[in-house]
């Protein structure tokens, strides 16, 4: 599938829904699976990678039903997972892969996680490395392109009774919250004390939902602690109604933003101050944005917000601001390319990594609008042009939902058509987008590729 987007000249105006946050219904889902008794989890539009969760625990013997924006998910407890009769398909989604790593480290089964082409070339030692260390089996194949490194297929297990995993205190290398969780949620099981370390705080979304849930975890600055021997072993059903996700609702944010006249709302979106990196440099960049929390759901706080057009400013963003806004760095390079002066984003190496090398794709995305731009190792620098329009362009996704939607965006401030090639994979976790931005006054048409 294809994205054709004509110049926006009109405002964009609406309050739109944005789908279920990606990261909490993936967890949702696992730790349903994982409790006892029946959860109900409540999460709109979800997209393809939380599809892969939920396969995964139906294809481990958990039953689950499935409505147009429910599940309710029959848990089997933390000693209910059945071997798989075949690999588990994770898809495209990294957290999935990971997350289950920790999983099943810790079952007396073997199991084994594929993912799609873009994640078969992930790395997975930092997974395998602390997992292995706790004694857990995992095999991967070595990864051709890094050194020492392995990617999936990986094959788990079976932790052979009646050993079972130790206890870790491990110094993650980089900030990650899909290892953190898998080490984490390994330690349910574990016979000591399961304690991470990160150079700066990732998203916290397993903590807070462990901890809602009864588990006794402590957080002392980027330090989290599970300790198994004030744990039940057991994780009760509950209810949660995913609220909105801040990654998707990033992309409404940055149209009004781009677009002159635009005001656009979102309600119910997720504002962990884990998440929220992205807001804080749309506000340095001088960006009209308002926030209004109006509550909490399973330790998650969310609320609305705003966003109106107004002229942008250059940002200088890194450290602990870019960790809270890793998946929103692709966009926040669209934003630079109006804002006045010259961007710099710093301590990003991790987009090299993704669904994408997004350094590398959002350099070659913004060089076909027309906007300089330079690759670091780390990051980019980008010479903002906020007046005129950018020039009309083709360019292709890279298989990467977050570069087709950042590349869409710049198309609303062109002077002709562009075309986004390859975004099916805006599905993965926007299967709205186009229609979101329709239903804000945006022409932007789906058609098949060629
Ligand atoms: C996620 C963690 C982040 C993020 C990803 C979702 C999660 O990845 O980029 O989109 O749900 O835990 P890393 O753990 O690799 O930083």
């Amino acid at each position: 599938m294809d994205l054709i987007v004509q110049p926006q000249r009109a405002p964009l105006r609406g309050i739109v829904p944005v789908p279920a946050d990606k990261s909490i219904t993936h967890r949702a889902i696992l730790f349903a699976a994982l409790a006892d008794g029946t959860s109900r989890v409540v999460a709109e539009s979800a997209g393809e990678d939380n599809r892969s969760t939920l396969a995964a625990i139906r294809a481990l013997g958990v039953e689950a039903e499935v409505g147009a924006s429910e599940m309710t998910i029959s848990g089997r407890g933390l000693e209910g997972l059945r071997e798989p009769a075949a690999p588990l398909d994770c898809g495209n989604s990294g957290t999935t892969m990971r997350l289950f790593a920790g999983v099943l480290a810790a079952q007396r089964f073997r199991s084994v996680l594929v993912g799609d082409e873009s994640l078969s070339k992930r790395p997975m030692a930092r997974v395998a490395t602390p997992l292995r260390l706790r004694g857990a089996r995992i095999e991967g194949r070595l990864d051709p392109k890094r050194p020492g490194d392995l990617t999936a297929p990986l094959e788990i297990g079976p932790l052979p009774a009646p050993h079972v995993l130790s206890e870790i205190s491990y110094d993650l290398p980089i900030p990650t919250a899909q290892v953190k969780s898998a080490l984490l949620l390994s330690g349910l099981w574990a016979a000591g004390a399961t304690s991470v370390s990160e150079p700066l705080v990732s998203r916290d979304h397993t903590e807070r939902m462990l901890s809602s849930l009864g588990v006794p975890i402590e957080r002392v600055g980027s330090v989290v602690a599970l300790d198994p021997a004030a744990f039940s072993g057991r994780l009760p059903a509950f209810e949660i109604r995913v609220p909105g996700d801040p990654s998707a609702a990033a992309f409404l944010v940055a149209a009004a933003l781009l677009v002159p006249g635009s005001e656009v709302g979102v309600r119910s979106v997720g504002l962990n101050p884990t998440r929220t990196g992205f807001f804080d440099l749309v506000r340095l960049m001088g960006g009209q944005l308002a926030a209004q929390a109006h509550g909490d759901e399973v330790g998650e706080p969310f609320g609305e917000i705003a966003a109106r057009h107004g002229g942008l400013v250059a940002v200088s963003a890194g450290g602990e601001t870019v960790v809270r806004a890793i998946d929103e760095i692709p966009v926040l390079c669209a934003l630079a390319a109006r804002a006045r002066g010259t961007t710099i984003i710093a301590d990003a190496r991790e987009l090299r990594v993704k669904e994408s090398d997004r350094i590398a794709a959002m350099a070659t995305v913004l060089r076909a609008f027309g906007v300089t731009c330079e690759e670091q190792p780390d990051g980019m620098v980008i010479e903002g042009t906020p007046e005129g329009p950018l020039r009309a362009a083709t360019v292709d996704a890279a298989g990467d939902h977050r570069i087709a939607m950042s590349a869409a965006l710049l198309g609303l401030v062109a002077d002709g058509e562009s075309r986004v090639a390859g975004a099916d994979s805006i599905a993965t976790s926007f299967p709205r987008f186009a229609g979101t931005l329709r239903a804000l006054g945006a022409d932007v048409r789906a058609v098949g590729s060629g």
